[in-house]
C-alpha cells in the first residue's frame, strides 16, 4: 500500500527491514547503542560488526553518556544492502501519558531530519517502540504515519521514498488501516 506525497512514496511493506535497499534504514536502538534484541539484534547481526564498531566511536566521542530517546545518529550500513544505519530510541511504553507520543514522533522525526542533512533519499523504518518497548501497535501507527506525512507535507520535493518496513502481517494490518485513515481526515 502506498500513499504520494509530493514527490514522495510513502509505502507500507511486510517483510525484514535488514534486505530493504535504501539510502538508510533506521534501527530501533536503545539507549546504550551497543546492541540488543529484536530489530537492533537483527541489524547488527546482518550487518556485520562495522555498525558496531562505529557505535562505539559515538559512545567514545559524541554521546559519552549514550543516545537519549527520540534523538538519532547515523552508521555504516556494513554488510547491509542498505547504504547507513540510523539509530533511534523509542520509548518505552509504561501508560501513555508519560510523553510517549511526543518522544516516539521525535524518533521518526529526527530521524528524516538526519536522513536529509546527510543526502539521503530513500529510508526504510520499523515500527518503533512496539516490541520489546511496548507501545501499542495501533497508537504507534498512527503516531509514526501522522509524522511522516507532516514531514514530507513540509519537505515535498526532498525523499523519493519513505518505507514502514512491518515484521508481521497483523502489524502490516494495522499500519494499512492506520493509513487510510489519515488519508480520509486529510
Ligand atoms: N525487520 C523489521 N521489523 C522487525 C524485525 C526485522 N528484522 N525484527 C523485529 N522487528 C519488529 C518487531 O516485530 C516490532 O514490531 O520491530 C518492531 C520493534 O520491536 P523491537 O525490535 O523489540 O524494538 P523496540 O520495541 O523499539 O524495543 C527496543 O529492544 O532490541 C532491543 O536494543 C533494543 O533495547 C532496545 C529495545
Amino acid at each position: 500500500m502506498t500513499s504520494i506525497i509530493g514527490h514522495t512514496q510513502l509505502a507500507l511493506v511486510q517483510g525484514d527491514i535488514t534486505t530493504q535497499d535504501v539510502d538508510a534504514i533506521v534501527n530501533a536502538a536503545n539507549s546504550s547503542l551497543l546492541g540488543g534484541g529484536g530489530v537492533d539484534g537483527a541489524i547488527h547481526r546482518a550487518g556485520g560488526p562495522d555498525i558496531l564498531a562505529e557505535c562505539r566511536q559515538l559512545r567514545e566521542t559524541s554521546h559519552t553518556s549514550g543516545l537519549p530517546t527520540g534523538q538519532a545518529v547515523i552508521t555504516t550500513g556494513g554488510r547491509l544492502p542498505a547504504r547507513h544505519v540510523i539509530h533511534t530510541v523509542g520509548p518505552v511504553w509504561l501508560s501513555g501519558s508519560r510523553g510517549e507520543a511526543e518522544l516516539l514522533a521525535a524518533c521518526y522525526r529526527n530521524s528524516l531530519q538526519l536522513a536529509m542533512d546527510r543526502g539521503l533519499h530513500t529510508v526504510a523504518f520499523p515500527s518503533i517502540s512496539t516490541g520489546i518497548y511496548s507501545y501499542p501497535v495501533e497508537q504507534a501507527a498512527r503516531v509514526a504515519l501522522s509524522t511522516i506525512m507532516a514531514f514530507l507535507k513540509a519537505q515535498p520535493d526532498w525523499f523519493d521514498e519513505v518505507r514502514m518496513v512491518l515484521y508481521s502481517r497483523y502489524d502490516f494490518e494495522v499500519y494499512q488501516a492506520a493509513l487510510a485513515e489519515l488519508q480520509q481526515s486529510g
